[in-house]
């Protein structure tokens, strides 16, 4: 693929072809992912010519790991070994459209579809990674109740400042590749829109079982925020660093500000391998953190003022290494006396004021969106219990600093001022063998 040319799919709403120039490879192949469909990933393939060489998964499928979420195996690691997330992503959000439970066939045709996407691509960046969901209103169907091993709460709102619609579809799909055209093709075998994929023919699609009802898509790595900002949300004057992997001009996922799959995992119970996994959809607004806050500003509200004072974060951050330096700064330690004396406390000083034995609770695989023309951000977090969740949120909320501080609920409080959480909701990721229509005692 060059790195310009025509821009069928970009132009509703990469907005830049309206220029007359060509959009970029990257803008291409994001703006493509926003809108789906086979003609976007018609448009997609014959720009680059063809569909990329992806490896095929597995013949034997039992090679796979056990757990749905396992996937920083298979991911590139930078040189300060933290993880490359995979930069197209879709989130599928779905319905079972059957009265009553699942039958068994019911759930073997889900599980022949999923198989079709562990046979047609390899586990990684380079292939495609990807999970299979169930909200507490799924369960809800069946008579027994999910085990205690398993803390799957209802979605709710988590601060006195926000009003999120609930997430109570049933299902959501998570689609994760560094091509687009392979969530894309993904994407279309699972809703039966295509019967091969990356060469291999897939026996089953979910059609008829669980029913498309939203659809979410994004992208996170270098270049394709700053590629992406001409949205709403973002000044004009296109602040966004081509080296930033997120719209807030900074680099996140350091290896030590991660909990790993270990550590998220559930240990014990029917659904001992599994994880929960929690969905936010933000919508980012932007003009003030660009327009007016200064960079040293921006720093202090992500990081932590200390990170301000001592100037130590370059660029996006990539001079931080595998950590973002919040014990070692003592910065989740000193919240309470920043807010008071400094008039402002980090978005990551607050947050990491949750880690229990020195290590934060959540595994983070967020990114940013154009859905709806907005600059948002899907947030993805996977953790043991959803009450690590909101135990976190309630720490990154510091309500208690704001109390006792000139910091205000939102003003100067980390990033809250430039955020808002349009949709909230809550899934169990069962472990491989269960992914497919489980019942509550996982049997
Ligand atoms: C709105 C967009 C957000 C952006 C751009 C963002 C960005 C960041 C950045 C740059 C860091 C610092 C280091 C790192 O990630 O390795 C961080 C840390 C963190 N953030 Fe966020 N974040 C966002 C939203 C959230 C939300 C909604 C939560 C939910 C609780 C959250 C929880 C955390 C946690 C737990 C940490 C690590 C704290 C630790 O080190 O223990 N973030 N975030």
């Amino acid at each position: 693929m060059d790195d310009t040319g025509p821009s069928e799919p970009g132009r509703t709403d990469a907005g830049r072809g309206e220029s007359g120039r060509g959009i970029s490879r990257r803008e291409f192949a994001k703006a493509a992912v926003a809108i789906g469909g086979a003609s976007a990933l018609s448009a997609c393939l014959g720009r680059s010519g063809g569909p990329p060489d992806v490896p095929t998964g597995p013949d034997d499928l039992s090679t796979l790991p056990a757990r749905q979420h396992a996937w920083n195996q298979y991911l590139e690691r930078d040189k300060h070994g933290n993880v490359t997330a995979p930069r197209h992503r879709v989130l599928l959000l779905l319905d079972y459209t059957g009265d009553g439970t699942p039958s068994e066939s019911e759930r073997q045709t889900v599980e022949d579809s999923l198989r079709g996407l562990d046979r047609a691509y390899a586990r990684g960046g380079d292939g495609l990674l990807f999970t299979v969901g169930y909200s507490p209103s799924y369960f809800e169907r069946f008579d027994a109740d999910l085990p205690e091993s398993v803390d799957l709460q209802e979605p709710r709102a988590l601060a006195p400042f926000e009003d999120p619609e609930l997430d109570q579809q049933d299902a959501v799909v998570h689609l994760a590749s560094d091509h687009a055209e392979v969530v894309l093709s993904a994407e279309q075998a699972l809703l039966g829109e295509k019967s091969e994929i990356n060469g291999v023919e897939v026996a089953a699609d979910l059609s008829g079982v669980l029913e498309k009802v939203d659809r979410r898509t994004g992208f996170i790595g270098e270049g394709l925020p700053a590629d992406n900002q001409d949205v709403d949300g973002i000044p004009d004057s296109g602040p966004v660093d081509s080296d930033s992997p997120l719209y807030m001009g900074f680099k996140s996922g350091f290896q030590k500000n991660q909990a790993s799959e270990d550590s998220v995992t559930i240990q014990q119970g029917p659904f001992a391998g599994g994880t929960t996994h929690q969905l936010s959809k933000i919508k980012l607004n932007l003009e003030q953190w660009y327009e007016q806050d200064s960079r040293s500003q921006r720093v202090g509200k992500m990081f932590c003022p200390v990170h301000a004072e001592e100037d130590l974060v370059e660029g996006a951050g990539d001079n931080l290494g595998d950590s973002a330096k919040m014990e070692e700064k003592g910065c989740p330690a000193h919240a309470e006396d920043h807010a008071r004396t400094r008039g402002m406390v980090g978005h990551s000083q607050k947050s990491a004021r949750a880690r229990k034995d020195g290590a934060p609770l959540m595994l983070r695989r967020d990114f940013d969106s154009t859905d709806d023309g907005h600059a948002g951000l899907h947030f993805v977090s996977l953790q043991r219990t959803i009450s690590d969740f909101v135990d976190t949120r309630e720490a990154m909320n510091g309500e208690d600093l704001a109390e006792r501080s000139a910091v205000g609920q939102k003003n100067n409080n980390g990033i809250l001022q430039y955020m808002e959480v349009l949709r909230r909701g809550n899934f169990l990721l069962p472990p491989r063998e269960k992914r497919a229509l489980p019942t509550p005692d996982g049997s």
